[in-house]
């Protein structure tokens, strides 16, 4: 096979933050009409790299940078742009009291006379969107969207740009297969026309599917680069990424089944679900399943009380019987030990400039207020935050380190810290492992696994069904706002389940 041109080259890039040294010393070569693959554990440094090529960071001295053999300084992101470099990043960025035409020419107007002219601007964003093969009306507010179509805006923007190097970081997250083909089919696009493509990504599937090259970082350093064609799938390189062979990815440990310790019932939210009912019983693990758009992350806010719902009721186990659950009050839910893993960790999770330790406890700062003085006891904090930096393995300097800074899948864990330290028996998981790495995956799953051994109940929603197959004793099927199949894992296959997920079986 012939080898393609040399797009970028980038040679002995570091990047050092206080107190971490991100990338040390990394090469790294794209080829024109290639897609190269970043792979590597949370932390790994992958992200840090691509915002030095994308303008977002500064790299230390030392370093170069080349692009078609000529030496560059990225200056900025916009000089990037210049230069043909655009980045989707890993966090959706969106203004939500705008249409998703204004988010579209956001900084880039169509200025005519000195005013903005909307209807040009809903024009040609209806374009755009046509041409990407993802019809969308752009008068919507933003905010009435869900995150694939938000992501999708992210995306389709980037791309309506003369792109010489796209970077995308985990792209995929809370895509449908249906985007995420679309997505494909426009990256092919763009590689046949001779770009280069750099894909951040932990799903091993999506890789294999695209990639030609994949490089490994790990611990900032860089490991190797191998060809796709030389290897059977991503988990060949998974002991290139974390030091370590993987047995099993989902070490699911079956623990008793006791009482039903939450019922759902007759559910509905006008235009999210409708009539939706399942339980849960101490030390079971069920999975919520379907398509972006199904309903299923509603729900569970709804349950939880971020959001409200129109009709139907929620039970909780309390004082040895089932019993109404307040509805729309998230501290009711907490008060009942029920504790929540929100979708977006950026918008609806993490207060993402304060501290590691703060963020995990406060959900349940009472837990941590002196009786007399009601003043928080920071020792207490601090041990307790330590504690779960060390269960879950999350990688920051200290957990009084800004949360902001951490990596994604380090702050997906600081997450889950927050709901495990809230004291739960009722777990509503909203995508626990969006962005993480395997390695801290098992451990995520792990974890479950003594939840539920200690007696504890986990619904899961999630748009991985080789998870919800691996770790769920029982899955409940959404389509189109409605639960079309509750069924025991044991007694279905992943073609069943997408069957009704479809909505091809009902
Ligand atoms: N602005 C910053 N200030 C301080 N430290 C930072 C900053 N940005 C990143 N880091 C640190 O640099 C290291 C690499 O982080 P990076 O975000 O590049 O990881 P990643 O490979 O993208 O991980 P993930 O898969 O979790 O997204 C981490 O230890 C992180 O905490
Ligand atoms: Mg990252």
């Amino acid at each position: 096979m012939e080898r393609k041109a040399e797009l970028l080259s980038m040679f002995k890039v570091t990047k050092s933050f206080p107190g971490v040294l991100a990338l040390d010393d990394i090469s790294f070569e794209l080829r024109k009409g290639e897609v190269h693959a970043l792979v590597g554990e949370n932390g790994a440094g992958k992200s840090t790299f691509i915002k030095i090529l994308s303008g977002a960071h500064k790299m230390d001295t030392g370093g170069s940078i080349c692009i078609d053999k000529k030496e560059v300084e990225i200056k900025s992101p916009s000089h990037a742009n210049q230069l043909g470099i655009y980045t989707i990043y890993q966090e959706v960025t969106f203004i939500p009291h705008m249409s998703v035409a204004e988010n579209v020419f956001l900084g880039s107007e169509i200025i005519e006379n000195g005013l903005i002219n909307h209807k040009k601007q809903i024009e040609e964003t209806s374009r755009m969107f046509e041409e990407f093969g993802y019809p969308i009306d752009p008068t919507r507010m933003a905010a009435d969207l869900n995150v694939a179509e938000l992501r999708m805006i992210n995306i389709v923007k980037a791309l309506n740009n003369d792109v010489k190097i796209l970077i995308l970081d985990e792209p995929t997250t809370s895509l449908t297969d249906k985007e995420k083909n679309i997505l494909f089919k426009n990256i092919v696009r763009l590689k046949n026309n001779g770009a280069g493509v750099i894909y951040i990504s932990h799903r091993s599937g999506e890789l294999k599917e695209l990639a030609d090259r994949a490089t490994v970082f790990r611990n900032g350093k860089y490991v190797d680069t191998v060809e796709m064609a030389d290897i059977k799938g991503l988990d060949d390189l998974i002991p290139l990424m974390i030091g370590k062979e993987v047995q099993n990815k989902y070490p699911k440990a079956k623990a008793p089944i006791g009482h039903e310790i939450l019922r759902i019932n007759k559910l509905s939210r006008n235009k999210f679900f409708d009539d939706v009912s399942f339980n849960l019983h101490s030390g079971e693990v069920v999975g919520i399943f379907g398509l972006v758009g199904c309903g299923f992350e509603e729900v569970l806010g709804s349950a939880f009380g971020v959001d409200s719902y129109d009709s139907g009721e929620v039970e909780i186990f309390h004082n040895n019987k089932m019993q109404p659950l307040r509805k729309s009050s998230t501290r009711a839910a907490l008060d009942n030990n029920i504790a929540f893993i929100p979708r977006d960790r950026k918008t609806m999770g993490l207060l993402m400039n304060l501290s590691v330790a703060e963020n995990v406890v406060i959900s349940s700062y009472k837990d941590f207020s002196q009786k007399i003085v009601n003043l928080i006891n920071s020792r207490k904090v601090q041990n307790t935050a330590d504690d779960y930096k060390k269960k879950l393995n999350i990688k920051t300097p200290s957990v009084k380190t800004i949360v902001e800074t951490l990596s994604g899948g380090n702050q997906q864990k600081v997450l889950l810290a927050r709901a495990l330290c809230s004291k739960g028996e009722v777990f509503l998981f909203n995508q626990p492992t969006a962005g993480v790495d395997v390695g801290a995956k098992i451990e995520i799953y792990e974890f479950m696994n003594k939840l539920t051994k200690a007696g504890s109940g986990i619904v899961i929603v999630s748009y991985e069904l080789q998870e919800i197959m691996g770790m769920c004793d029982r899955i409940v099927v959404m389509c189109q706002g409605r639960v079309v199949k509750t069924v025991k894992t044991e007694e279905t296959t992943s073609d069943e389940i997408l069957a009704y997920a479809f909505g091809y079986k009902n």
